[in-house]
């Protein structure tokens, strides 16, 4: 590190802006070799600030000031201050025009923060603090503005140039130089701010809102993509739809834009009617994209285009009010996308990722609470647990008040806080006030970090037909905090009787936030708020299965003792899908953990026969009409080496990926001919449709395939060979593809680097396809994985500044667990090298990818040790940036 150590960036020293911009104008002349950017703000103090005596601080790095002018007058260099994280300037009237120009070089910007090059296109990421690389600015959120926009560029290299809100003039100069003028009638924040300049085409479509206005629809691209763009406009205007309809929300401006570029380093960006997308959140044809990235195009596109009420109109007072934004639309695009699919595969999914990554960051040493109290990168905080955990904190407001009165707090807030930069207090205090509910307990999910761990207890009473839930629950202590209040948890149960109903039962009202009671079901909403709380329901007729914590109706850890014939009864029966896909999973766990320690004290592993058979009854299941078959395909699918690393205390990652393979082996060779049934049943010659139908059996088809794959007889081999070779749709090839390079058999050495070599030849020109290609390598479990992960760095098709291609390569091997975490550290070390070699060219990405390193107290000693001298020589480094400089030293 060079400058001693970054400071830290507090949320209790918040203070309201000392100067306020009413007006920004800017000029940006586009260059090759340097572009000029001359910002006219109409500045003024703020009266509600106590630093009325003090000199303006620009925010402003990485450019070079040209001029500076206040009230048209041009400063001399004794006038103000410059630094290389600063403008000052001293001894302003109340109210002034400040004019400045710097030059800039975007074609240089390889951070992607600020106005960068994609390939031939000019574009800008402003969030979180990326405007202060374009101009000198107030580069805060509680600093809103009005934005006029001119862009001037070569009119043949830039034919379109966008920036946000209408283009209300253009025209042409000399030198074949031409102009646009965007004026955005509605004050925002710098981060939302954005332009585009390219050689660009364009899909069009039309949105009618609710009170009959007609918006104009716009997606942006190169030429080479215009043929995937349609997909992303069905989502678009279903997005629009559903935001009217579920929450009531109408879009603003007349346009909304999207353009797709290249290089980018998150998924999308919500800039007010320009929203800036990776291609691949807004690309899709069936022959180049899976039914994955179909469902993420989707829940992207709605996700950026929610935000503009949760986040836009109203937006945060400062970054430690992140979650506000992205919680809340992330808990949006969720609910979006289980009212266009199965609701319970879109729950399912969310509760992967949730506990896959979340809970693993919530109990390492980068754990914070969804509304951090410091940063010293904010970058760095655009962390699982502010999205999804803080998706989860809205949804437990959502079932602790019901959609009706969820809704009335929503409308609240959105009315209230329209146009005002605001806190996630704020977003609370709605939801209280529109229902007259006290949330302060609630309030320590915003402030406390960890995974709260409930355990339960049940005891039946013949002779008083009582059932009594005994709850208590803890959170282990995390950075900063060693001791945490109780949590007021939503616990949703029901309890199902001896023919797997639902009894519907009594209990104390005082206990409970609300009673669903259906025709098939009966869910209780326990209202959990004490260290330990017993719950007592009456008129209970025999012992009840209980199916606990229903839809995850809160982001715990719940530990019951459940036998695994419950598992399989509640399996077959609970009504709730989401408790019936969990039970298969902790089956699945406790089977799978019996033979890590059988491994562990040397004796052979045996897979519990429970759980074979209980698999060829799900997949007999599959057979039956109108059942959900994507979620058959989720019920079979195992836990991931991930998160049965995350349940042991010290994971035995070797032993783990041989008992998980052997459970795999043991389908796959007993279950074949079951399995074969099913796949040719689901195998179809209909044409590609990304329909819910199709995407399910496509699902099912494939997981088939994998297990069968896995003893890679000549004749599934063939199969897949033939898959690969036939099939008009990426989902079905990649899947084919994938299953040859994981096939341990001999027999499909020569197929599968056939297969690879005709899928290079055939998909090198489209960047996204590539993706795959290395993406597929770099995840194989076979031993020689490494190897060949080393050689593609050096592939003519990879190039590191590529975010897309970095994280194919590089962050997929990450999630090879067998292989990263292999014992001579070579992985670490290959990590480590990418981190080095990434800081200066691109920090946000660098810190990023070195998240996994930052697991190391879940391993053995040997592996805690390796991992942390690759911390420790990152440290080392010269230049180290602040953001890998906080992640690394947090967490050695
Ligand atoms: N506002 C973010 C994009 C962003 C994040 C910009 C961090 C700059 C720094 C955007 O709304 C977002 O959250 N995008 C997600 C995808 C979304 C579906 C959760 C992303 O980019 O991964
Ligand atoms: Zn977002």
């Amino acid at each position: 590190m060079k400058e001693g150590q970054p400071t830290a960036i507090q949320l209790k020293d918040y203070q309201v802006p000392p100067f306020l911009i009413s007006e920004t104008a800017l000029r940006i002349e586009l260059g090759e070799g340097v572009t000029h950017v001359t910002a006219r703000l109409k500045m003024r103090r703020n009266p509600e600030s106590e630093q009325q005596g003090t000199p303006l601080v620009l925010d402003g790095a990485g450019m070079e000031l040209q001029s500076v002018a206040i009230d048209e007058r041009q400063l001399n260099s004794n006038e103000y201050g410059v630094t290389d994280e600063n403008l000052t300037l001293y001894d302003l009237p109340g109210e002034f025009l400040l004019e400045t120009t710097v030059a800039i070089k975007p074609q240089h910007n390889t951070a992607l923060e600020g106005l960068y090059k994609s390939g031939d296109m000019f574009c800008t990421q402003c969030e979180a603090e990326g405007f202060r690389n374009i101009t000198y600015y107030l580069d805060r959120p509680d600093v809103m503005s009005r934005f006029k926009t001119t862009i001037v560029a070569d009119k043949d290299k830039y034919p379109i140039l966008l920036s946000n809100g209408n283009d209300v003039a253009r025209g042409e100069t000399t030198h074949g130089q031409h102009w646009v003028t965007w004026e955005d009638p509605f004050m925002k924040p710098a981060y939302l701010f954005a332009l585009v300049a390219g050689d660009l085409q364009h899909i069009e479509a039309e949105f009618v809102t609710c009170s009959g206005r007609k918006i104009k629809l716009q997606i942006f691209t190169e030429p080479a993509n215009i043929d995937k763009l349609d997909h992303a406009m069905a989502s678009l205007q279903h997005a629009m739809a559903w935001d009217e309809r579920v929450y009531g929300r109408e879009y603003d401006l007349d346009i909304f834009m999207i353009v797709a570029v290249d290089s980018f380093n998150m998924g999308a960006m919500e800039n007010k009617g320009l929203n800036i997308f990776n291609t691949s959140c807004v690309l899709a044809r069936p022959d180049t994209t899976t039914d994955k990235a179909y469902q993420r195009v989707e829940g992207v596109v709605a996700h950026e285009y929610f935000h503009n009420w949760s986040g836009n109109r109203v937006t945060c007072r400062d970054w430690f009010q992140l979650s506000l934004k992205e919680g809340f639309t992330v808990f949006r695009d969720q609910g979006f996308s289980a009212d266009m699919g199965s609701a319970t595969v879109c729950r399912v999914e969310g509760v992967r990722t949730l506990r896959d990554s979340q809970f693993p960051e919530d109990a390492g040493p980068m754990a914070h609470p969804i509304r951090p109290e410091s940063y010293i990168e904010i970058n760095n905080f655009y962390t699982t647990t502010v999205y999804e955990k803080g998706a989860e904190v809205v949804r437990m407001i959502h079932t602790l008040l019901g959609a009706k009165r969820f809704r009335k707090g929503t409308d609240l807030y959105f009315e209230r806080h329209d146009g005002q930069a605001v806190t996630t207090d704020d977003f609370v205090n709605a939801m209280e006030d529109a229902n007259a509910v006290d949330l302060s307990q609630f309030k320590n999910w915003y402030s406390q970090a960890g995974t709260p761990e409930l355990k339960v207890d049940s005891t039946y009473n013949q002779s008083e037909a009582t059932y009594t839930l005994s709850v208590r629950q803890s959170c282990e202590p995390s950075p900063g905090q060693q001791s945490k209040q109780p949590y007021q948890i939503p616990f949703s149960v029901g309890l199902l009787d001896a023919s797997g109903g639902d009894m519907a039962v009594e209990i104390d009202a005082e206990e409970v936030s609300s009673i669903d009671r259906g025709d098939s079901h009966c869910t209780f909403v326990l209202n959990v708020t004490r260290p330990k709380q017993d719950f007592v329901f009456n008129n209970v007729p025999e012992e009840p299965v209980p199916s606990l914590l229903r839809g995850f109706s809160a982001p715990v850890k719940l530990v019951y003792d459940y036998s695994r014939d419950d598992l399989m009864f509640l399996m077959r029966h609970d009504a709730d899908g989401f408790n019936r896909w969990e039970a298969g999973q902790r089956l699945a766990v406790a089977v799978i953990q019996d033979m890590v320690m059988q491994i562990q004290a040397g004796h052979a592993p045996a897979v519990d026969d429970k759980l074979i058979s209980t698999c060829s009854a799900v997949l007999e299941q599959s057979r039956e009409p109108g059942v959900d078959r994507e979620m058959i395909a989720d019920m079979l699918t195992l836990p991931s080496e991930g998160y049965l690393a995350e349940l042991a205390e010290i994971a035995d990652v070797d032993a783990i990926h041989r008992a998980r393979e052997l459970v795999r082996s043991e389908i796959s060779v007993q279950l074949r001919k079951q399995l074969l049934s099913i796949y040719k049943q689901n195998s179809s010659n209909k044409p590609y449709a990304a329909t819910g139908e199709d995407i399910a059996r496509r699902a099912l088809k494939n997981l088939c395939l994998s297990y069968l794959m896995q003893t890679g007889s000549a004749e599934v081999i063939a199969l897949a060979v033939a898959q690969c070779e036939s099939a008009d749709n990426m989902t079905d090839v990649s899947s084919a593809i994938r299953a040859l390079v994981d096939c341990p058999a001999e027999d499909a050495r020569q197929p599968k680097e056939h297969a690879l070599k005709s899928f290079y030849d055939k998909w090198r020109h489209e960047p996204l396809v590539i993706d795959q290609w290395f993406s597929i390598q770099a995840l194989c479990p076979l031993p020689e994985t490494l190897d060949r992960v080393e050689a593609l760095l050096t592939h003519a098709a990879f190039d590191n500044k590529v975010p897309n291609r970095l994280r194919a390569l590089v962050a997929s091997f990450t999630r090879n667990v067998v292989n990263f975490h292999d014992t001579s550290g070579r992985g670490y070390r290959f990590l480590a090298d990418s981190v080095i070699e990434l800081n200066s060219i691109n920090p946000i990405l660098a810190s990023r990818i070195l998240n996994p390193l930052t697991r190391w107290h879940k391993y053995d000693a040997r592996r805690q040790q390796l991992m942390r001298h690759e911390l420790e020589r990152i440290l080392a480094i010269d230049d180290l940036s602040k953001d890998v400089f906080e992640i690394a030293s947090k967490s050695v």
